[in-house]
C-alpha cells in the first residue's frame, strides 16, 4: 500500500469541484472517499448534499453539525481578541478552515484513512490554513489538494462531471465565489475581480443596501459576561442564536458591509466583499466595554497583539504554539470584561451610544468638570514637572549645541 492508504477524508461542500474529486480520487489514486460535510453555520440542504456524495460514488458521508464547536473554539475567542485582519476582516473564511481540518483529521482517525483532501486552489490562503492545520493535528497523514494539480478549467471541470454523471448546477450560474458560515459570508470573483466597479447588489445576501434600510434608527443593547455576548435586549441567549439574532437586526439596518483590498498570504492583493453584521456589531461593543474596564497599560498592549493574533489567524497559523499563547493572553484579559453596551443601528451605520460595567474603571468624581470634583489638582504640577524633567534636560542640552 502506498502513503495514500485505500480511503480518503474529503472536505465536501458539494459544489462541482469537490464532487467531481469524489470520481478523480478513485480513478487517479485509487481512493475511496469519506465525504465530510461541516456546518459551521448557515449550510442548508445538507442532506441531499450528503446523499448527493454518495450517489456520485462515497463509500460514506457524513453531515457534521459544527457550530457550537465553531462558536465555542474559534469565533469567542477571536471576539475576545477583536481580531479583524487588516482591521476591516473577521477572518470569517480563516476561522473555519482550523475547524474544518480539526474534523477531517478526526475523522481521518475514526476511519482509518491516511489521506486528507481539501478542494482549495492554488491562489488562495484556504488551502494554507487547511495544510498547516492537518499537518499541525497530524503530521503523518498525506494531504491531497487535487483543484492544485489537475488543471482543469470550469469548462473541462463540467465536461468530466457530465462524461461521469456527476449532477452539474443547472440554470444561470452565479459569478461569485462564495464562503459562509456563523461569522459571515466572504464573496469574491466575477464583477468584484474590478476594484473600481461598485459591488452590485446581487453580492449581498443578508444585508440590506443602507439606502433600503428603515428610516427609523433601532438602539440595541448587548450584554457581556467575561467577554462572551450573553444577552441581546436583555434575552438571555447562546452564541450561536445571539449571533444569528443580531444578523437579522443589524443586518436589515445595512450594516455589516466590508469592501477592501486585501493582502492575501500567497502575496497577491484581492478584491473581497463580506457581509459579517453581526460580527462586527460584536466586536465593535465588544472593544467598547474593554475600554471601559481595561486599564490603560493592558488596553494598549492587548490592542498590539490583536492584530499578531488576526495575521497569525489569517495566515494558517491556528494551531501554531504562539496562538495557544496568544489566546491565553486575550483569556486573561476578559476577566472583567462584563457589563452592557448600547448601540445604535442607522442605514449602515452601528455607533457605541452608552456603555455600563459593575468593573468600569471610569469615575465621575475623578472625571468630572462639576461639583464634587475628588481629583487631586495640587499633584498635577509635581506630577507634570517630573514626567517632563528627561524632555527638559534633553532640550536644555540641545540648546548648548
Ligand atoms: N479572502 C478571504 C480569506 O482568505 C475569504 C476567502 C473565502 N473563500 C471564497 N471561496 N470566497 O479568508
Amino acid at each position: 500500500m502506498n502513503s495514500y492508504g485505500d480511503k480518503a477524508v474529503l472536505a465536501y461542500s458539494g459544489g462541482l469541484d469537490t464532487s467531481v474529486m469524489i470520481s478523480w480520487l478513485r480513478e487517479k489514486y485509487g481512493l475511496e472517499t469519506v465525504a465530510v460535510l461541516v456546518d459551521a453555520g448557515r449550510a442548508q440542504g445538507l442532506e441531499e448534499l450528503r446523499q448527493k456524495a454518495l450517489d456520485i460514488g462515497a463509500v460514506e458521508a457524513r453531515v457534521v453539525d459544527a457550530r457550537e464547536e465553531f462558536a465555542r473554539d474559534f469565533v469567542l475567542p477571536s471576539l475576545a481578541a477583536n481580531a479583524l485582519y487588516e482591521e476591516k476582516y473577521p477572518l470569517v473564511s480563516a476561522l473555519s478552515r482550523p475547524l474544518i481540518s480539526r474534523i477531517l483529521v478526526e475523522v481521518a482517525a475514526e476511519t482509518g484513512a491516511r489521506t486528507v483532501v481539501h478542494g482549495c486552489t492554488a491562489k488562495g490562503n484556504d488551502q494554507v490554513r487547511f495544510d498547516l492545520g492537518i499537518r499541525a493535528l497530524d503530521p503523518s497523514l498525506t494531504i491531497l489538494a487535487p483543484a492544485r494539480e489537475w488543471g482543469m478549467t470550469r469548462a473541462q471541470a463540467l465536461e468530466y462531471a457530465a462524461a461521469r454523471g456527476i449532477p452539474v448546477p443547472v440554470g444561470k450560474e452565479s459569478p461569485y465565489s462564495i464562503d459562509e458560515n456563523l461569522w459571515g459570508r466572504a464573496v469574491d470573483c466575477g464583477p468584484l475581480e474590478d476594484p473600481w466597479q461598485e459591488p452590485p447588489e446581487d453580492a449581498f445576501a443578508f444585508t440590506r443596501s443602507p439606502a433600503a434600510a428603515p428610516d427609523e434608527a433601532a438602539y440595541i443593547e448587548l450584554e457581556f459576561a467575561a467577554g462572551r455576548p450573553v444577552a441581546l435586549d436583555g434575552g438571555e441567549k447562546g452564541t450561536v442564536e445571539l449571533i444569528a439574532a443580531l444578523d437579522e437586526l443589524a443586518g436589515t439596518h445595512g450594516f455589516g458591509r466590508v469592501d477592501m483590498i486585501e493582502n492575501r498570504l500567497v502575496g497577491i492583493k484581492s478584491r473581497e466583499v463580506y457581509e459579517a453584521p453581526a460580527a462586527l456589531t460584536l466586536v465593535t461593543a465588544h472593544r467598547e466595554l474593554e475600554d471601559l474596564v481595561l486599564p490603560r497599560e493592558l488596553a494598549h498592549f492587548k490592542r498590539g497583539l490583536e492584530r499578531k493574533f488576526a495575521d497569525m489567524a489569517y495566515n494558517g497559523g491556528w494551531f501554531d504554539p504562539l496562538m495557544d499563547a496568544l489566546r491565553a493572553f486575550m483569556q486573561e484579559t476578559q476577566q472583567r470584561v462584563s457589563g452592557t453596551v448600547r448601540l445604535k443601528l442607522f442605514k449602515g451605520s452601528c455607533t457605541v451610544v452608552g456603555r455600563k460595567s459593575p468593573h468600569a474603571l471610569y469615575e465621575e468624581a475623578l472625571a468630572t468638570y462639576g461639583g464634587g470634583d475628588e481629583f487631586s489638582h495640587q499633584a498635577a504640577a509635581g506630577f507634570c514637572e517630573l514626567w517632563g524633567l528627561p524632555l527638559e534636560v534633553w532640550a536644555r542640552k540641545g540648546s548648548h549645541e
